[in-house]
């Protein structure tokens, strides 16, 4: 579904953009984001009036990236909330529990969709009033989250850029950017801080498999902010840094516990990879993304569906019935991250411990 009102245009290899939106909006009682599987290719937005919508979106990876991920949910509990009919504060709150559930059960390792929910959930127990009036607060609750999350990243950006020097190459891994918040980015915000502070910077973008959110939708980015980037399979990474081609890795985290950083696939090799090359490597990242009361160990891992690996763009790829490995995620730990970038400043991993 395109949204014809939207702004857009075209760039020169013919991709719709748009020019003005978040990647997540409420408009009177629905919610609009960007489905980012169809991107590079088209720019498709989704619009959305019931909180499992939201779910399905998020399990399917229409929308993606920890920190859009927790927003959504907001949303999608806001949803849940505005469209209720319950009268009675006590039936609306058993609606809003039910939707918490099922959100919850879309995506394991995302530390930001469960604090989301937990802060909503929390928000509505708290509030004064009927039924009408909490479901307000939900909603309200759910926009200062999404204000707050911009706010957020330009301060992880404006942190994480000291880090930054005139002429670096900076490797970054998935999509932590604008398309993974509600807009600016985390690792992606770093770069673009420093892009904007005038500091001649470059960057190698690896491609992500299996879905490929590098290359669809970090190259896709950069490329419509005119910052210089050059996308490489994930494979390549070691001939890269062995080559000297790189001087800095900065990745985002999908959840952060007291002795390692879990990302997206594949970040763990690069981390091992940039510590054999004395490359710092860097996770930006909310403190929301933090869930320090846990270790690597009692962290859920997500597997997801077998065709990812065994399938392109539903062709398949690998003979039938061989067996697939499918985790979405892997364990870096703490020994391997120079630094942690949040909003509050520039953390040693050893002050988590
Ligand atoms: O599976 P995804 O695309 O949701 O994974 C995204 C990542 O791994 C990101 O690095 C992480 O969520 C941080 S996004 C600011």
């Amino acid at each position: 579904m395109q949204d014809k009102n939207k702004k857009s245009v075209k760039d020169d290899s013919g991709i719709r953009r748009c020019e003005c939106m978040r990647t997540i909006e409420w408009k009177d009682g629905v919610v609009v984001t960007i489905d980012q599987t169809k991107l590079p290719r088209e720019l498709v937005f989704l619009k959305m009036e019931k909180c499992r919508e939201v779910a399905s979106a998020i399990a399917n990876m229409k929308l993606r990236g920890a920190p859009l991920i927790g927003v959504a949910a907001a949303y999608g509990l806001a949803l849940a909330a505005y469209h209720s009919k319950a009268e009675k504060r006590e039936d609306l709150m058993r609606e809003i529990e039910q939707s918490a559930e099922i959100l919850r059960k879309t995506r394991p390792t995302a530390q930001n969709l469960f604090w989301a929910i937990d802060r909503i959930v929390r928000r509505a127990r708290e509030a004064p009033g009927d039924a009408k009036a909490v479901a307000k607060v939900i909603v309200d609750e759910a926009h200062r989250m999404a204000d707050e999350d911009v706010e957020i990243n330009r301060k992880i950006g404006e942190h994480g850029s000291k880090l930054i020097d005139d002429g670096d190459v900076v490797l970054t891994h998935c999509n932590a950017g604008s398309l993974a918040t509600v807009d600016y980015g985390t690792a992606l915000g770093v770069i673009r801080a420093a892009w904007k502070q005038g500091k001649r910077i470059r960057v190698i973008a690896t491609e992500t498999r299996p879905k490929l959110q590098g290359a669809r939708l970090t190259a896709y980015e950069l490329k419509r902010d005119g910052i210089p980037v050059t996308l490489i399979t994930d494979n390549m990474v070691g001939y890269v840094m062995s080559k000297q081609m790189v001087n800095k890795v900065v990745v985002g985290a999908d959840r952060i516990v007291r002795d390692a950083v879990i990302n997206k696939i594949g970040t763990y090799t690069i981390a091992v990879l940039s510590h054999e090359h004395g490359i710092p490597f860097y996770v930006a990242a909310p403190t929301s993304t933090m869930d320090l009361s846990h270790t690597s160990g009692e962290a859920v891992i997500e597997e997801r569906h077998p065709e990812e690996v065994t399938h392109f763009r539903s062709q398949r790829i690998a003979p039938k019935g061989v067996e697939v490995m499918n985790p979405a995620f892997d364990v870096t730990p703490m020994e391997y991250v120079g630094a942690i970038i949040t909003e509050t400043g520039v953390l040693s991993p050893e002050k988590l411990r």
